[in-house]
This record gives structure tokens, C-alpha cells and sequence, in this order.
């Protein structure tokens, strides 16, 4: 049933301009989720994989299917990509290579050592955070879609994607050419960054979010996720952990790795993998993700990303 959240989250545009093209398409979504929104609309105006035919027939059908059936499908594209890999990994470095198999391998890659922040902005990145407005859940969309200091009252902040002061420091990450080889041979297309999500955990909060509960992310059917830490963390304290593996299984996998690092630690990960946010918080954190792949995607239109692309594309190209 269409509900009132349903309607504010059509009418909510994080104060930008919305074409109204896009809105309407978007209010049908919510209200047929995909299937039986006409193809048209979706084709004509949003361009939506023109160029992958296939793969956006199947994600248009994606919610006729059941999950498992879904996550079937998105194992296979896997698998597939990773034999396509061998023609492309003769024009990467070795480095390049080594990063990509230890994802196809355990579904994460520590990539710390590629991109170096320097002190000084980490510290001045997470009072930029501390001190911001933002929406009180792990997304804008899940929130009450009002912007709020920051307190104790919940316990998963979301800064507006865009926000302007924050733009720098996304750059600096973002200009790296190793970063972007990496993404390119293990997505085997040109990646497209998609969504930018900064989140503040705070500590000592009673409401519990249930991101921190074992699931699957079902943006697309390939797509990759860096996590850049901009406070310590631990498997005592808030760090991701991850079902190492599973990216590429059905199952669960019985290696639970906690992606652990210091303040400036980053990490690319398959959030098709079972992956988890850690319940035990002993200071607040302040984590980015962010997810690139084909930009328009279910997951970024349904979170509404695509508000966001030309900034992104400022960012990554
Ligand atoms: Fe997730």
C-alpha cells in the first residue's frame, strides 16, 4: 500500500531540482516496483543500460524474482566476468592483478597502502562530520528526510551526499589511478561511480539499526564498495565484518573477517558477500562508502544517487 513515507520520499529531492520526469517515474516505482512500470518510460527517459540490453531486462525483472533466484544470476555474472578477466589482465600491472584475485578470493581488498590521507585532513574530516546537519538513518531515504544535529538519539547518521565542504576530501581520494585500475578490471568495465554515503555511528545509543544484522546488498549484479575509515576501528569497536567468500557462494561461508584499521584505513569489498556493521561501538565512528559500478542501477535509483550523478561524475572522471 502507498503510505504517506511513500509519498514524502517521492516529493523529497535534498533540496535540488528534480526534473519532473524523474519524480513521476519514481512515485510509479515505489508504487509497482519496477515490474510493472512501463519499459518505456524507463528506457526513454532515463536511459537506463542502453547499452546492456540484457542485464537490464533481468534487473527490471529482479522483483519478480526471489532473492536466492537473484543471487543466483548476479554469481554467474561473476563468474563469467572472471573468465572474461584473462583477456583485459594483460593491460593491467601485476599490483593491479594481485588486488583484484584477493577479492575474487575473499570478497575484500585492503588498499590502505594505495591511498594515503594525510592526518591532518582525517582530523578535519570527522569535525566537518561531528559538527554537520545530517539525516538520522544509514541512508537519507531512511530517514525522517530532515536534516538534525547530530546526537544520541539514534544511532546511524547519513550526511547529504553533496554536501559541499566534504567535496575536497572526496577528490583527494578519488584522483588515484591504481584505485581506479583496480575497480575497472575487477568490475571488466569502465566503473561509474554511483553513491557516496558518509555515516556517523554514535556510541552509547539505545536504537539499533538493523545494518548491523548479517545481510546481503543487492544493488546490482556487479558492482564494488570502498570504505574509507575516518576513525579507528576494531573488531571490538564498530568494524565491518565480512562472510570471506561469499560474494561468490550461495552460502554463508564460515570465515567471519572483521575489516579492522586505523583512522585513514580503507577498504574495496563485494557487498554481494554477507557482511555485517558491528554492534560493539566504543567511540563514534565516522565511515565513507562508496559504491561504483553502472551508475543507474536499482539500487541507485531507489536511493535516488542519480540526484547526485553529475556531482559524482565531477568526483570520479
Ligand atoms: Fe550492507
Amino acid at each position: 500500500m502507498l503510505g504517506i513515507n511513500s509519498i514524502k520520499k517521492s516529493i523529497f529531492s535534498f533540496q535540488k531540482k528534480e526534473p519532473f520526469l524523474l519524480k513521476f517515474a519514481y512515485f510509479l516505482v515505489l508504487i509497482f516496483k519496477f515490474n510493472i512500470v512501463s519499459r518505456f518510460i524507463i528506457n526513454n527517459h532515463l536511459k537506463f543500460f542502453l547499452s546492456n540490453k540484457e542485464d537490464f531486462d533481468d534487473i527490471v525483472a529482479k522483483y519478480n524474482l526471489p532473492k536466492k533466484e537473484f543471487l543466483t544470476k548476479a554469481i554467474l555474472f561473476k563468474n563469467n566476468s572472471i573468465k572474461n578477466r584473462s583477456l583485459l589482465n594483460l593491460k593491467y600491472k601485476e599490483e593491479t592483478i594481485k588486488a583484484v584475485k584477493e577479492i575474487d578470493e575473499n570478497s575484500f581488498f585492503n588498499a590502505s597502502k594505495i591511498i594515503n590521507l594525510e592526518k591532518e585532513d582525517i582530523e578535519k574530516f570527522v569535525n566537518l562530520c561531528s559538527s554537520s546537519l545530517a539525516f538520522n538513518s544509514t541512508l537519507p531515504l531512511t530517514s525522517d528526510l530532515k536534516k538534525k544535529k547530530i546526537d544520541k538519539s539514534v544511532n546511524y547518521y547519513s550526511l547529504d551526499p553533496g554536501q559541499e565542504n566534504l567535496k575536497e576530501f572526496y577528490m583527494k581520494i578519488l584522483k588515484n589511478n591504481k584505485l581506479r585500475e583496480i575497480i575497472n578490471l575487477y568490475l571488466g568495465f569502465s566503473g561509474e561511480l554511483f553513491a557516496i554515503n558518509t555515516m556517523v555511528t554514535k556510541m552509547d545509543s539505545k536504537f539499533r539499526h538493523p545494518v548491523t544484522d548479517m545481510h546481503r546488498d543487492f544493488d546490482d549484479f556487479h558492482w564494488i564498495t570502498m570504505f574509507v575509515y575516518w576513525t579507528d576501528v576494531s573488531k571490538n569497536n564498530g568494524a565491518t565484518s565480512i562472510m570471506s567468500g561469499s560474494h561468490r557462494s550461495t552460502n554463508t561461508s564460515d570465515k567471519e573477517i572483521y575489516l579492522e584499521g586505523k583512522a585513514g584505513s580503507v577498504f574495496l569489498t563485494d557487498n554481494l558477500a554477507y557482511h555485517s556493521g558491528n554492534k560493539v561501538l566504543k567511540n563514534d565512528r565516522v565511515i565513507t562508502a562508496m559504491r561504483f559500478g553502472k551508475a543507474l542501477n536499482p539500487a541507485s535509483y531507489i536511493n535516488k544517487d542519480y540526484l547526485f550523478f553529475q556531482y559524482f561524475n565531477d568526483l570520479y572522471n
